[in-house]
């Protein structure tokens, strides 16, 4: 037997900033279960270190077969970096090193070393 369920988004979702359900899914904020925040650093094509602030991943497997699932935006540097280095490292910051992991993402270009500055990351 084959149940469908109603796939559409509900009116009374409004987004509380422009745009919010075109550049996320609305599930994501009625289905979500808890996520951790980690960072992915990878080797920019400039020998820079890149950094990126996650949460849609998590770490499962066996003996042999570990696995790193992570959804990352396509056109991302993180992106391009795995496809062309292919190697990628997660790192779980502490929570008092949240603010500099975020400030990151105002600080992306690809001359900046993402890693070794005056952040301190
Ligand atoms: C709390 C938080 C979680 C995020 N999680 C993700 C994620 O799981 N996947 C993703 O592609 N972007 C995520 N982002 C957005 C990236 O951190 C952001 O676009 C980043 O600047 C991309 O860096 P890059 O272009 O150097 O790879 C998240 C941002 C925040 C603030």
């Amino acid at each position: 037997m084959k149940h469908e369920l109603e796939m559409t988004k509900p009116d009374y979702l409004i987004g509380d900033w422009p745009n919010k359900y075109k550049w996320f899914s609305w599930l994501e904020y009625v289905v979500s279960v808890t996520n951790p925040i980690f960072l992915v650093t990878t080797l920019k094509t400039s020998g820079k270190a890149n950094a990126n602030l996650q949460s849609w991943g998590l770490l499962l497997g066996e003996e042999g077969e570990y696995w790193s699932l992570m959804a990352i935006k396509k056109g991302q540097h993180t992106y391009e970096n795995i496809l062309s280095e292919r190697g990628w490292c997660i790192d779980y910051p502490s929570y008092k090193d949240y603010p500099k992991c975020f400030e990151i993402i105002y600080s992306n270009g690809t001359s900046v070393d993402e890693i070794i500055w005056d952040r301190g990351i």
